[in-house]
């Protein structure tokens, strides 16, 4: 046995300010979660009704995607105002009156914060087109002027992440930056105005009793935009593992964070907070550390196959990075970006799909907006691996970030028709990629009925017929269901995690993994197509949870089972 981690912790639950180490956090896409009123959209009221569910589950907290003004270019990540709630989904009272009824349940409230960019339709924005060039208003996003000699051609031949010019031209002809769509222009962050105001929105959102925030792009925020602009092939060359690439990750943006450490300190508790940084593994416990933003979102189990090798390499790994920064690790299978893992893990291994480099894997990104090729999932398979995955994923140290939906065992929806699709990623790559709205489909409540109990209405995206067999009402109280694996799983947890370590108990497989945590909890995944036959001595263990049941003594194929071991 090798012994991972050996950094001990107070264990989670307790209301201290160690709550988030260890949590399990569900992820809401409050537009997707559920809705009161019928409009299709889901809203504040829609999730207050589900409390009783989300206390159920046993989540230690819940993340809420943006639920502020917003045009709604990109799902609400282009957000109009900080400091209120859309209207379509609530209002602040209503704001106010969800984080008490989660508060009386003990599940904490973590709000999204999009700092990198905002909507075009926010304030500021606006003021800035009115204003013209060479104003202070203009100095709070990045104008500059095109290229060519009338100026028509954009300052830079740069692509925004979501396909398409990274520069858009306004009427007097100057041209902005969106790292994302055109509708989400770039803040300045080199400008102090940029920066009270967000020091303002964490306050804002503190005081009304928001425990931590999600950042959103968080290593995208500071730029070295000096003249002359590097052209987009110069800008791909540059090494983005030191600090000084013009966009990414800079040094500097960690000045920000230890700026907005200092508000969330002087919260009681202490406010947390998450970092959404694509960035170099190496980089990463800089976002994490307790003078920073204190936790970074670890996808790297995520861009996996499901692979014994990869996945251990992965949890050893990221146990190590998460001892660097002295945060705990953080664990994510499933998000409101990417197809959901039920189907990843049923469709051919990304490296067998044309078009992808390992190198674009690694990165992410042709891998997050791919989309699901419907004709090939095995449906059955991937459901099982997903599991299986999640079962070991919530049995390790750290936190585990979870996608509503997941608990259900939800797939992708695939067959989303065009003129119902949302994602920017979708319009902005014509024939390329189909976007992210497959994993953004309304959750199925009810067997059947008005949108499966989403709301009384139709539900702003299509919602296939397999999902009334795969809703809430077909899963609750049925033993082997997904739903309830997963209230089982979640309460066990909360009883049986102590410290943040792991010990890796070595089988006789390859394509098996186990591993042990304090307290005698043993859990083995079977990645293989075989059974694997327990030894003795995890077969005298008494049997917690299993994603399969077990065969005599023996995990099957694709599963996990948790064990614990008996008392001498
Ligand atoms: C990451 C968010 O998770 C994603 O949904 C969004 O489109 C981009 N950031 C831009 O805000
Ligand atoms: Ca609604």
């Amino acid at each position: 046995m090798t012994l991972t981690d050996a950094r001990p912790t107070s264990t989670p639950r307790s209301d201290d300010a160690n709550w988030w180490r260890q949590a399990a956090v569900y992820q809401i896409y409050p537009r997707s979660f559920a809705d009161a009123n019928g409009d299709g959209i889901g809203d504040l009221a829609g999730i207050i009704s589900r409390v009783p569910y989300l206390a159920t589950l046993g989540i230690d907290a819940v993340w809420l995607s943006p639920f502020y003004p917003s045009e709604l270019a990109d799902g609400g990540y282009d957000v109009a105002d900080y400091r209120d709630v859309d209207p379509r989904i609530g209002t602040l009272a209503e704001f106010d009156e969800m984080v008490t009824a989660l508060h009386a349940e003990g599940i904490k409230v973590v709000i999204d914060v999009v700092p990198n960019h905002s909507s075009d339709q926010h304030a500021w924005f606006q003021a800035a087109l009115a204003a013209g060039r060479g104003s202070a208003e203009r100095e709070r996003y990045i104008f500059r002027e095109g290229t060519g000699p009338d100026g028509s051609e954009p300052p830079t031949d740069w692509q925004s992440i979501f396909g398409g010019p990274a520069w858009t031209q306004v009427e007097d002809g100057q041209w902005y930056l969106h790292l994302f769509a055109s509708e989400q222009p770039d803040f300045n962050w080199s400008n102090p105005e940029v920066r009270a105001d967000f020091l303002h929105t964490l306050r804002f959102w503190s005081d009304r009793g928001v425990d931590g925030f999600r950042i959103d792009v968080a290593h995208a925020l500071t730029k070295d935009l000096t003249d002359p602009l590097p052209s987009r092939a110069e800008l791909d060359a540059i090494p983005r593992g030191d600090g000084q690439h013009p966009i990414w990750d800079r040094d500097e943006v960690h000045e920000i964070y230890a700026e907005w450490r200092q508000v969330f300190d002087a919260y009681d508790p202490p406010r947390t907070a998450v970092a959404e940084a694509w960035v170099e593994r190496h980089r990463r416990p800089r976002y994490a550390s307790a003078d920073g933003l204190g936790q970074a979102f670890e996808f790297d189990l995520l861009t996996q196959e499901f692979d014994a090798a990869a996945f251990r390499e992965v949890v050893t790994d990221s146990l190590a990075l998460a001892a660097e920064s002295g945060s705990s690790s953080t664990w994510v299978l499933s998000n409101h970006d990417v197809v959901r893992h039920a189907t990843r893990y049923g469709l051919p291994p990304l490296s067998a799909t044309a078009g992808s480099t390992e190198q674009d894997r690694k990165q992410g990104a042709d891998w997050l907006l791919a989309g699901a090729p419907e004709a090939e999932l095995d449906r059955e398979r991937g459901l099982a691996r997903a599991r299986a995955a999640s079962l070991f994923e919530l049995a390790l140290p750290g936190s585990a970030y979870l996608y509503q939906g997941e608990e259900l065992g939800l797939h992708e929806v695939g067959d989303i028709p065009e003129a119902a699709r949302q994602d920017p990623t979708f319009f902005r790559n014509p024939g390329v990629d189909i976007g992210r709205d497959g994993c953004r489909v309304p959750l199925p409540w009810e067997r059947s009925g008005s949108s499966f109990g989403f709301g009384p209405g139709k539900a702003h995206l299509p919602q296939p017929d397999w999902f009334g067999a795969s809703s809430a009402a077909a899963q609750d109280g049925v033993a082997g269901s997904t739903l309830e694996l997963y209230r089982r799983a979640l309460q066990l947890r909360r009883a049986l995690q102590t410290q943040e370590t792991l010990a890796w108990i070595e089988t006789s497989r390859q394509d098996v993994l186990a591993f042990e945590r304090p307290g005698g909890w043993v859990t083995v995944t079977n990645f293989g197509s075989e059974p694997w036959v327990l030894p003795a001595e995890l077969a005298a263990c008494e049997l917690l949870v299993a994603s399969s049941d077990l065969e005599g003594h023996a995990v099957p194929a694709e599963a996990t089972v948790w064990l614990r071991r008996r008392a001498a």
